[in-house]
């Protein structure tokens, strides 16, 4: 809800600042995929390339807030797009911060991604597609989640019954059941690197 007497201060370090002094631009790395896809081995190992590369970079993940700030919410598709929702508002304040974050929730709705992408802007994101087919998600079963949710234990559960929309037009797509963690992560880099390049010279601060 919005109040009208809510009025914003007009800080005296803004987002360029935080950028001269990290050497580097902001990102929401949005991976999306089935859950077991590999969405989180991949934006870890992403993580490690950019630190040591530099950069100044955060995850969020299942872990660290669907049991913390979204921990009230179920797999219902409403609690679902409110998880999506308040995720994309986190990673705002992040990408306001100067830093490259890297998403790994299944966010099966193009919409909520839409929304995503929308609300830090297009220029700030990059959606990677983490394709893996059911059949092999569901044979790695990592968690052992499929096969309670084949059972019935599980409603809801994303590609058994409740629907995954593909992305159509990722940034980068990467096919984790046909490349090695190696091959994924090289095209990560020649997509993503490039845009986090500022337009003035490191180390001007
Ligand atoms: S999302 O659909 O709202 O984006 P999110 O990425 O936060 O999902 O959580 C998915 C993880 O929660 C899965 O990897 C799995 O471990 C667990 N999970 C529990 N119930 C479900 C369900 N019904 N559907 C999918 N994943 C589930």
């Amino acid at each position: 809800m919005r109040d009208e007497n809510i009025i914003p201060h007009d800080h005296a370090i803004k987002l360029d600042d935080r950028v001269k002094l990290g050497g580097h631009l902001p990102k929401l790395i949005w991976f999306t995929g089935l859950s077991g896809s590999g969405k989180s081995t991949l934006a870890g190992a992403f993580e490690v390339e950019l630190y040591k590369l530099g950069y100044r970079t955060y995850i969020l993940d299942g872990d660290n807030v669907r049991s913390g700030l979204n921990q009230d919410l179920t797999f219902s598709e409403k609690d679902r797009t409110e998880n999506i929702r308040r995720i994309a508002e986190v990673s705002k304040l992040f990408v306001d911060a100067g830093i490259v974050v890297l998403t790994a929730f299944i966010s099966p709705f193009a919409e909520d991604r839409k929304q995503a992408r929308d609300l830090v802007g297009s220029k700030n994101f990059a959606e990677i597609f983490v394709d893996c087919p059911l059949e092999v998600c569901e044979a790695r079963d990592v968690k052992g989640l499929y096969k309670k949710a084949r059972a019935g234990e599980i409603p809801n559960f994303t590609g058994i019954s409740s629907p995954f929309e593909e992305p159509i037009d990722p940034d980068v797509h990467v096919k984790t059941h046909e490349e090695s963690l190696e091959e994924s992560l090289s095209k990560l880099k020649s997509i993503i690197l490039p845009k986090l390049a500022p337009s003035f010279p490191p180390g001007r601060v």
